[in-house]
């Protein structure tokens, strides 16, 4: 780490030599001061003291272009504005400051879900009993924004604005106050925080002048946490059922932070400064860093943010990024965030190829062709369609360019789909933009876990099998023909769940000694409200704009996981939101519809770095017997031991007497922090036991119980538990434990299993992840 360190340091210096000689250019960077608990000034106070201290280091005559993008004043302390990075160095030397970095991109958790199309509905797996309202539950929702004209914001049946809420509907260039109601409470945007514009093509001053979204990835996530029953809700027919939310009584309040143009880190940790002060309970954010680019957890606005807002009693729950299956791409994995993978569910999308000898084979698509079984269209493989000077390689994979557009016009396409860095969408488009008649797209042994939308167009994607079928057939035959058919809904699929071959993996790219993601939720297919506007490109022509959606992405599994953490809250309102989240983790499921464990797209039983904890189980979460609480000091604790300054800690925590254990900085001390799962990054083959504790908290309803621990370990590692049996009685609520980790008969590299805790009817699952070397 400190080589890294300096290695940064040495590369930075270079730049700031190499930048003061030439002109100094000025970007957008984010100003990190720590906690806000400290200060008493009002925020009117902070924009001017941060222009202060700007304009006291910089005394220049550009003070006018430096200006203050935006200030952060409640749950933190900073500003985001316009510097050099020689500015920015000489005030990330500032002891005020904790860290100051260039304000990043991020995106949204759903880069295939214009690709994909998904299907809430009414099966116990996606519904909550909602009859179950008990106290208030309001959900900030850090997205695109939102379309208030949706069914699933209204706010029939649900009763007056809870008095502790202080946010505001803030009217826009096509959003008046009287878009917000009782259910839609609040919405906010930001156009004059956003830095400058990067181009001229996006006009942000409309896209960014209203909370309205534009996208419709907002809405989606919206409705999905808590949206209101709406009674046969469908995508064009298909997936028709009761669309909502996991908590449909919830409050939702929305924070546009994305447009066209992209999600500034600024503006994201301005929406959850203002969604703590405002009073929401819980914060889904369904966007984060490309995983390539994993910062620090000091220069990330989600972390950073985060963990202010946990300060203030509010969660936030993050999806985990779409860039799986491979290892170590997980993003958003803070131990502060509850980090979400996402799975299919039991329902699937089905299209019909029918080949001119009449053979009819499955493949998957959600598409509304308007081709019958009656006519044949002439079949070609992109190979043999080859531009001149293409490759085979390219115009089998139908790479823009490679296939010759006089051969394709009219015909129906087979394209392969083994090269990954193209996408189904671009493949799609060159042959539509050839004139083609269809396409059909051949899987390699990788399968798509997300059904694409194809709107209109006559699209059908295979595995490997169906797709050789067809390939002999071709050859086969001198004149093949094809039809494809409109997609029809299957349900009761199985095995179901599987883990979304997208959904990014385990384990933490900043630490291994937690376990990440953290807990698994439907992200495949599924069905939601949507911007109507969008989806009139898509659906069948001459109908209605649909007001539901199909999308995939973590972006889609983040809202259920916030819904079950509402749903929780509602019925256990005195529950903190860490009690919360040990609860839907230690009774998640790892099981999948026929009995075995929940497998991954290549049939294989998927582990914890795939699924976290398992797939969440909300009514089980209402009764989990025990739970394991992390506590702020925890997460202190953690940043000591990451290697964070003592100083610098305590301006993160707004205490100016905190002391890190002695000690210092180990690495492995991470595992015994009080987390609802346990990891260890790094158990010698070597040395002896490792040693990890917990402490539990008994929430069952008996304040008598007894708790068995038993253990589920591959073979040659030993794990023991001590004690192995936990009583709790009146005023006996928390007991501690031990797990001694043995790996000197372990094979090498991960090895995963779980402890459990049984009373005679709560199973408390700790699941458990080492890594012998
Ligand atoms: C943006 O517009 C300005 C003035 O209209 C022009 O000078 C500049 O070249 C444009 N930039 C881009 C990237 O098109
Ligand atoms: C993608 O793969 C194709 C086929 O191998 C290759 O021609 C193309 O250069 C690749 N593109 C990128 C961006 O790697
Ligand atoms: C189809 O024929 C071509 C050329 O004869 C051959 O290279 C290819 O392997 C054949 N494909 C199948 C699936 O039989
Ligand atoms: C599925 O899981 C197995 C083992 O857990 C792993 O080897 C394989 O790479 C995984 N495949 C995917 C697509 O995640
Ligand atoms: C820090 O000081 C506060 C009050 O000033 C006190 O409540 C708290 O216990 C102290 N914490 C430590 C770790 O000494
Ligand atoms: C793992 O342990 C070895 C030796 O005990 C140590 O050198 C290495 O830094 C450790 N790695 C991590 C990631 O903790
Ligand atoms: C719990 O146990 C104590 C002592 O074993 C007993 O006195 C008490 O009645 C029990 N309470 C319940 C609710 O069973």
């Amino acid at each position: 780490m400190a080589s890294v360190l300096q290695l940064f340091y040495i590369q930075f210096s270079f730049i700031v030599i190499c930048c003061m000689a030439s002109k100094p250019s000025v970007r957008p960077y984010i100003v990190y001061m720590g906690s806000s608990s400290s200060s008493s000034s009002s925020s009117r106070d902070d924009d001017s003291s941060h222009l202060q201290l700007l304009s006291s280091l910089f005394p220049s005559e550009e003070g006018e272009r430096r200006f203050l993008l935006t200030s952060y004043n409640h749950a933190l302390k900073g500003f985001s504005a316009m510097l050099t990075e020689t500015e920015a160095s000489v005030l990330s030397s500032r002891d005020e400051v904790v860290s100051v970095f260039p304000d990043p991109d991020l995106r949204l958790h759903t880069t295939r879900s214009w690709d994909f199309l998904e299907a809430a509905d009414s099966d116990s797996r996606s519904s909550f009993p909602y009859e179950h309202k008990r106290v208030d539950v309001i959900i900030g929702i850090i997205d695109t924004g939102i379309w208030p004209e949706s069914p699933s914001f209204s706010d029939q049946k649900i009763g007056k604005i809870p008095s502790r809420w202080k946010g505001v509907c803030m009217e826009g260039s096509d959003f008046k106050k009287s878009n917000c109601n009782r259910k839609l409470i609040g919405a906010r945007f930001y156009s004059n925080h956003h830095p400058p514009s990067k181009s001229n093509e996006t006009n942000p001053s409309t896209a960014r002048g209203s909370a309205r979204d534009f996208i419709g990835h907002g809405t989606h996530t919206a409705s999905t946490a808590g949206g209101a029953p709406v009674a046969n809700a469908n995508y064009y027919g298909l997936a028709r059922g009761t669309a909502r939310g996991g908590l449909p009584s919830a409050r939702i309040a929305s924070y546009k932070v994305c447009a066209e143009d992209g999600c500034p880190g600024s503006i994201i940790l301005k929406a959850i400064d203002d969604a703590v002060k405002d009073g929401v309970d819980i914060i889904s954010i369904s966007i984060g860093l490309s995983s390539i680019f994993q910062s620090d957890f000091l220069s990330d606005p989600i972390a950073i943010g985060a963990f202010h807002a946990e300060q203030k009693g509010v969660m936030v729950v993050s999806s985990g990024g779409n860039d799986g299956p491979d290892p170590y791409t997980i993003v958003n994995s803070a131990p502060w965030i509850f980090t979400v993978a996402a799975s299919t569910i039991d329902r699937g999308f089905q299209t019909t190829v029918v080949l001119g000898n009449g053979e009819s084979l499955k493949g998957t698509a959600i598409n509304f062709s308007p081709l019958t079984v009656g006519k044949k269209y002439p079949l070609a493989f992109g190979e043999d369609i080859a531009a001149n000077f293409a490759s085979a390689s390219d115009a089998r994979n139908c790479i823009p360019g490679s296939l010759d557009y006089t051969k394709v016009a009219g015909k129906i396409v087979v394209c392969m789909n083994d090269e990954a860095n193209v996408s189904r969408r671009i493949k799609k488009l060159v042959v539509e933009d050839a004139k083609a008649k269809g396409v059909i797209i051949i899987d390699g042994d990788e399968e798509e876990t997300s059904p694409f939308d194809a709107g209109t167009f006559p699209y059908a994607e295979t595995g490997a099998t169906i797709g050789s079928q067809i390939l002999h057939y071709i050859n086969s035959t001198k004149n093949p023909g094809v039809t494809i058919l409109s997609a029809t809904e299957i349900r009761g699929l199985r095995p179901a769940p599987v883990v979304a071959s997208f959904s990014s993996r385990g384990p933490g790219g900043l630490t291994e000694n937690i376990l990440k993601p953290d807990i698994m939720a439907p992200g495949v297919a599924i069905l939601a409200a949507i911007v109507p506007k969008i989806e009139a490109n898509y659906g069948a022509p001459g109908k209605k704009a649909s007001a539901f959606g199909i999308k995939s992405g973590t972006s889609m599994a983040c809202p259920h996981v916030t819904g079950a953490m509402a749903f929780v809250k509602s019925v256990h309102p005195h529950w903190s939101f860490s009690a919360i989240k040990s609860a839907l983790i230690t009774t998640a499921s790892t099981s999948n519809n026929i009995g075995k464990t929940v497998s991954n797209t290549s049939d294989s039983p998927a582990n914890p770095h795939q699924v976290g904890a398992g797939e969440i189980r909300p009514i089980k979460a209402l009764d989990p017997g025990l739970v394991i609480e992390t506590s702020i000091t925890d997460h202190l604790y953690f940043l000591c031991y990451k290697g964070y300054k003592q100083r610098t800690i305590r301006s993160l925590s707004g205490t100016t007497n905190f002391s890190c254990p002695a000690g210092g900085a180990a690495e492995e001390l991470i595992s015994s922090l009080n987390y609802p799962t346990i990891s260890i990054g790094n158990l010698s083959l070597r040395d002896g036991p490792r040693k990890v504790k917990r402490v539990v908290t008994n929430v069952g309803s008996e304040s008598n119980a007894t708790y068995v621990a038993s253990v589920d370990a591959p073979a040659g590692l030993l794990v023991k538990v001590a004690p192995s049996k936990m009583v709790f009685r009146q005023g006996v609520e928390k007991a501690a434990f031990k797990v001694f980790f043995d790996g000197r008969r372990a094979s090498k590299g991960y090895n995963f299993g779980h402890v459990s805790w049984f009373d005679g009817s709560h199973l408390v699952r700790i699941v458990f992840a080492v890594n012998v070397v």
